[in-house]
């Protein structure tokens, strides 16, 4: 069966990475996790002292170094799924906090930053076979992608969503910390002038609020199979 290219957008914390994950596992597709590179890339401006006092990337200086940031996915034998590294280190757990979540977005804004992981997606999807899920994949990285979806749910489920998870780390935030940054960050990727988020005309939406895990499984792998047998 000819193997095809798929495309998950959507805002944050609407569980679209555990529905590209799962479908990626079921169909024997490469995953990929977009919004990894770009929280990779803050962690780096983040050890690199690269971030101002305001809490903006210092422009000027990670451009100049943007050659030194190499991101990889490499499959953990005891999760099953990839975790991400930053020039050969395993930075999975350190790209999930709250910090980096807080400094993400205007580093994603940045087009230099976009081009270079823009590049790198494209070369890792070039053989067909991937789910890849992020903001602008079917709209800027994969235009002719054969499968698009983009996904959403209400801001108060989605923030609930990721305070959960961020519980279940062992970190204790605020609820409406959490609520706020995901608005912040919504509205920053949303409005860049570069690859802002925005679902593609031929994408199919999906709005999850209601629905389980299982349920999103099913429908995304409903979709595919259309799609695949068409
Ligand atoms: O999906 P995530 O929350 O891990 O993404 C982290 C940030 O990266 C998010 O604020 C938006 C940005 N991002 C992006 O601009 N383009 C993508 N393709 C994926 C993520």
């Amino acid at each position: 069966m000819r193997k095809i290219t798929i495309a998950i957008d959507g805002h944050s914390s609407c569980g679209k990475s555990t529905m590209a994950k799962d479908l990626a596992r079921e169909i024997g597709y490469i995953y990929i996790d977009s919004g990894a590179m770009y929280r990779c890339c803050t962690l780096f401006c983040i050890e690199q002292g690269l971030i101002k006092a305001d809490g903006t990337p210092d422009a000027e200086a990670l451009e100049n170094r943007m050659q030194e940031i190499h991101v990889s996915f490499r499959l953990n034998p005891d999760t099953g799924r990839p975790d991400t590294y930053l020039n050969g280190e395993n930075v999975e757990t350190r790209i999930r906090t709250m910090e980096v979540s807080g400094l993400v977005s205007p580093v994603a804004a940045l087009p230099f930053v976009r081009a270079a992981m823009t590049a790198q997606q494209q070369a890792m999807g070039r053989e067909g076979g991937i789910v890849m899920d992020g903001r602008d994949i079917g709209t800027a990285v994969f235009p002719h992608a054969e499968m698009k979806v983009f996904v959403t749910a209400s801001d108060e489920i989605r923030a609930q969503r990721r305070y959960d998870e961020l519980v279940a780390k062992g970190e204790q935030p605020d609820f409406e910390a959490v609520l706020q940054n995901l608005r912040e960050r919504d509205h920053i990727d949303s409005t860049r002038a570069v690859a802002p988020l925005r679902q593609a005309d031929d994408a199919l939406v999906l709005d999850n609020s209601h629905m389980t895990i299982a349920e999103q499984k099913q429908w995304l792998l409903d979709r595919f199979k259309e799609r695949v047998e068409d």
